[in-house]
């Protein structure tokens, strides 16, 4: 059944009444606001605003179209060698076409791209992506996601340098979790009473639970070195956390974000740089964890301070709950 909402329609939503900082829900708020008001009232700069509101209604265009493209891989592996599912293909190339038809970026780097693709020359923004995040959860219905940075310099830079970046959550209802620089905050998609889509403020200023309940990590324990499974037995045993983890980034993160706990794809011996992407995945979701009060580790400091020449390039990933990702460098330091 779909929700229809009025954009008038002063309804309190449910949970808000629970909201206190630190539940990792936001600030409690009865007000109705959209995301380009949001985007507006917090000082971000028109470009900006443009590029993310467009980003957020595209990436909701494309999933409308999902089900078309839900089975098959393409012929050829994507430069990790990894296969390339039918629908990872379709998504990229349909926020590529788009983001290039908004004027605003003069370069779009892509997890699924084997060359950046050049856009318009004088627009003030490079753009790196991961376009569907999650594709082993296409065949079963669980989440998947886009992961999206935005910079004015061109890659590679320092996740510091960061203007903005937001994941789109494709789960049992669409949420979208941006930062600009001033804080986490979370909207979720509506229709209003004419059936136009509508992305209204469902948390402002998520700040992450500590020291959190869940954790996910990622990669073959068999492999893991020594030190990191001792520090994955303590989860467990000394502080009495449960494991969730569902095989797609932007899912798992969303947890930890909201419930508090750790998410990590560790360094191992046949991986030393694990698995996830610097640009494309780790440096977007590191602002965002940080800016909701949590901590990011890449193995030698804050993942918004390692940078690669290599776009393409892999790092170690541990991020979370402040008090859990320091007992993660304390376990592998
Ligand atoms: O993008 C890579 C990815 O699909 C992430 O979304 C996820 O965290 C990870 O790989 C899952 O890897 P694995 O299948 O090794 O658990
Ligand atoms: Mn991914």
């Amino acid at each position: 059944m779909m929700l229809i909402l009025h954009q008038d329609e002063k309804q309190p939503r449910e949970g808000n009444t629970l909201q206190k900082q630190g539940d990792g829900m936001g600030k409690k708020t009865d007000e109705i606001v959209t995301l380009s008001q949001h985007l507006k009232r917090s000082g971000v700069d028109p470009d900006l605003r443009r590029l993310i509101t467009s980003f957020a209604f595209v990436a909701l265009d494309a999933q409308h179209q999902f089900p078309k493209y839900l089975r098959g891989t393409m012929g050829e592996p994507n430069k990790y060698g990894e296969a390339v599912a039918r629908l990872d293909e379709w998504v990229n190339g349909y926020l590529c076409d788009r983001l290039i038809k908004t004027g605003l970026v003069r370069k779009i780097y892509s997890e699924e791209l084997k060359e950046p693709l050049l856009g318009h020359g004088g627009a003030p923004f490079v753009v790196a992506m991961d376009p569907l995040d999650g594709s082993s959860n296409i065949v079963s219905n669980n989440a998947f996601g886009t992961i999206v940075g935005i910079y004015r310099e061109d890659l590679p830079q320092k996740g510091r340098k960061l203007v903005a970046a937001f994941y789109k959550l494709y789960g049992p209802v669409n949420t979208f979790v941006y930062t600009a620089g001033s804080g986490t905050h979370e909207f979720v998609k509506h229709y209003d009473g004419l059936g136009n889509a509508q992305f209204l403020l469902l948390g402002e200023n998520i700040r992450i639970p500590e020291p959190g309940e869940v954790f996910g990590l990622g990669g073959d324990p068999m492999d893991w070195s020594q030190a990191f499974l001792r520090f994955a037995k303590d989860l467990f045993k000394k502080e009495r956390m449960k494991a969730r983890y569902s095989g797609t980034f932007a899912a798992d993160f969303s947890q930890v974000l909201h419930r508090g706990g750790i998410f990590a794809y560790p360094s191992t011996k046949k991986s030393p740089r694990g698995k996830l992407r610097l640009f494309y995945e780790a440096q977007p979701m590191a602002f965002i964890m940080e800016q909701a009060g949590g901590a990011s580790w890449s193995g030698s400091g804050s993942l918004l301070d390692a940078v690669d020449k290599d776009v393409d390039a892999r790092v170690p990933l541990y991020l979370g709950s402040k008090a859990l990702v320091k007992k993660v460098k304390k376990a592998l330091e």
